[in-house]
């Protein structure tokens, strides 16, 4: 992994913005990602990041923490916070925003335990496709104090391939539908491709049950995302 994500958070945070990172998918074109929005404040959140920090309660994971800005708020609200990236540029950001503990690690190793597991911006995302969804919610079960939460948000893209006149497109012998071939590049490079995982709530729910976990839909956002808490 070049790090362009964490170079380009690097870059921003340091004051030397000239542009922002550029993602694209195999179902979609060039996108832009404002590195602003990476560092945004409470105010500048979706309503469901905005009701995700309103339920995190006790030890607090911030799970691919990017440039710390939900770990931030809590910490400032008074909550002990673990953030974790897998960037080293994302780390480095997030220690000098202030963020007192944050480690650059996997999700996948970690051992500590928590009260809340925060995973926020897609983030069953960082599962990458179905058949390892399984392994995560097991991994992150092991993680959780009695009585503990994991709160995660994502999106249903089924309306990506929506045709002009209702139907859908998807070729059914393609894998599961949310997972695509991810794309980001910055300043004329490119990372390699990875795997980035949009999940249905029902394929969720379906998943954590397969676990022994419980899903519940706490809030359905306006772009067909919503906010799932899982116990
Ligand atoms: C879309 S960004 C979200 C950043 C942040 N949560 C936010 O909402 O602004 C996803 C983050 O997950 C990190 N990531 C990807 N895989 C990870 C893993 N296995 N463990 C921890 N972090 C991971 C990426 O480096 C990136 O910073």
């Amino acid at each position: 992994m070049k790090d362009l994500f964490g170079t380009a958070l690097l870059d921003y945070f340091n004051g030397n913005f000239s542009e922002d990172i550029v993602t694209s998918t195999n179902i979609s074109e060039d996108d832009e990602l404002p590195l602003s929005y990476l560092f945004r404040d409470y105010q500048d959140m979706s309503k469901l990041e905005q009701q995700a920090l309103q339920l995190a309660k006790g030890r607090v994971l911030d799970v691919g923490c990017g440039a710390g800005s939900h770990s931030l708020y809590l910490q400032n609200k008074g909550l002990e916070i673990k953030a974790i990236d897998v960037s080293k540029g994302a780390i480095e950001v997030t220690q000098k925003r202030g963020v007192k503990n944050a480690e650059l690690i996997s999700i996948l190793d970690e051992t500590e335990k928590f009260d809340t597991i925060l995973l926020m911006m897609n983030g069953t995302g960082i599962f990458q496709e179905v058949a390892k969804v399984s392994i995560y919610l097991t991994h992150l079960k092991t993680l959780l104090n009695p009585g503990g939460q994991i709160l995660i948000d994502s999106t249903d893209i089924k309306y990506m391939y929506e045709d002009d006149d209702g139907g859908y497109w998807q070729d059914l012998h393609a894998n599961y539908y949310g997972e695509l071939d991810y794309l980001l590049s910055y300043k004329g490079e490119s990372e390699p491709l990875i795997t980035w995982l949009y999940l249905d709530f029902e394929t969720l729910a379906t998943a954590c049950e397969s676990v022994g976990l419980t899903c519940e839909l706490v809030m359905e956002g306006d772009y067909y995302d919503y906010l799932a808490r899982i116990f």
